[in-house]
């Protein structure tokens, strides 16, 4: 299965005449997510902006080798908790798309940079006239919320409970949570056109050289660390899916609100038994943590919005392969024979 990047159906707009000549900015560059939107936003043509909070740092170099990154992409210094940083670095751009986020549970860590962070995006978009801000939400800002049918379809107008991820110290959901809110009430008092992607849990090749905290969740299987498996199902999709749905919403002139983007909803059972079918010769897990209770079902997330725009997902089980594949080329996951 191909590991490169492959857009299924072309992108509207692209070439002469379209976006593709335009200037744009990407906070937190060097991110699992924002590395494969700056790769796909240089071969459409547009000139890239990347804040990073250190770009002397060996981590993000992978930015530099990208096709076109010699003659268009820059990378600028800033931080989420630094305005001036981030105006200086939005200066001039006809978009900026918002992935910056730790991803962690740890609320010292995750709630200040993704709600403060978030606001500071707004209004420095704001204060230099940038003409769209595309923001990385997650289905965490979406489904937590203890009274939702468990039927249910889930799709954009259903928000997360704030007071429940609060109590049951989901703080990452927690700061997307209060992250999205602040973001569409701050853009609604500047006159900000804001669009939204909500991803599920993100898999697939890394073109970062480290592991992130997505693609860890796989790992984990594979080296053995993880033991067991949770009594737990969630939404996977694909990291290109992902990238092409920030440059969809932000090239289709009518698109507006927020934009699930899941592919579908596995229990974490069913994916430890897709990763001993496609890679037997790994010990990866067969017992559930849980053994009292039957397996949780997960919710179902609509990705109409997006396949109306012209997406059309990886399944799961591609996802999956690719990831593995990705995690063994970069030498993080050892080749068993
Ligand atoms: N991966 C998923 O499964 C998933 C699912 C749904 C939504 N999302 C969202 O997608 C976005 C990207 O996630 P990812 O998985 O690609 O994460 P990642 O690989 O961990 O990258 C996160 C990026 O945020 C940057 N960052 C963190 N705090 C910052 C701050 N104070 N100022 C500036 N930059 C800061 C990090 O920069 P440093 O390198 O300097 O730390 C890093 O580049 C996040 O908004 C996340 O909430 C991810």
């Amino acid at each position: 299965m191909p590991v490169e990047l492959m857009v299924t159906t072309p992108l509207p707009g692209a070439g002469a005449g379209g976006y593709g000549n335009r200037t744009v900015c990407i906070t937190g560059a060097g991110g699992f997510i924002a590395s494969w939107l700056v790769k796909l936003l240089l071969r459409r043509g547009y000139t890239v902006r990347g804040t990073l909070r250190n770009p002397d740092d060996p981590k993000n170099a992978h930015l530099r080798e990208l096709d076109g990154a010699v003659d268009r992409l820059v990378l600028l210094r800033a931080d989420l908790l630094d305005p001036v940083s981030l105006e200086a670095a939005f200066r001039g751009c006809d978009g900026v798309f918002h992935t910056a986020c730790p991803v962690t549970d740890d609320p010292e860590k995750v709630v200040e940079p993704a709600v403060k962070g978030t606001q500071n995006v707004i209004h420095a978009a704001a204060d230099v006239g940038v003409r769209r801000v595309v923001f990385t939400s997650s289905i965490g800002a979406v489904y937590m919320n203890p009274n939702r049918n468990p039927d249910e379809v889930v799709d954009e107008t259903c928000w997360s409970d704030l007071e429940y991820c609060k109590n049951t110290k989901n703080w990452y959901c927690y700061g997307k949570t209060a992250a999205e809110r602040g973001a569409w009430d701050a853009a609604a008092e500047r006159g900000v056109d804001m669009v939204s992607v909500n991803p599920a849990v993100v898999v697939g090749p890394l073109l970062q050289p480290t592991v992130n905290a997505s693609t860890a969740h796989v790992a984990k299987y594979l080296t053995g660390s993880a033991r067991t498996y949770v009594n737990a199902a969630q939404a996977y999709v694909h990291v290109r899916d992902v990238a092409e749905a920030h440059v969809r919403v932000y090239e289709s002139p009518g698109a507006r609100g927020r934009y699930l983007c899941a592919e579908s909803t596995l229990h974490r059972g069913e994916l430890c038994r897709i990763l001993t079918k496609l890679f037997p010769e790994y010990s990866v897990t067969n017992r559930c943590k849980d053994e009292a209770n039957p397996p949780k079902k997960g919710y179902k997330f609509s990705n109409q919005r997006l396949q109306e725009l012209g997406i059309e997902f990886t399944p799961v089980r591609q996802c999956l392969y690719e990831t593995v594949k990705s995690l063994q080329e970069k030498g993080l996951l050892p080749v068993l024979s």
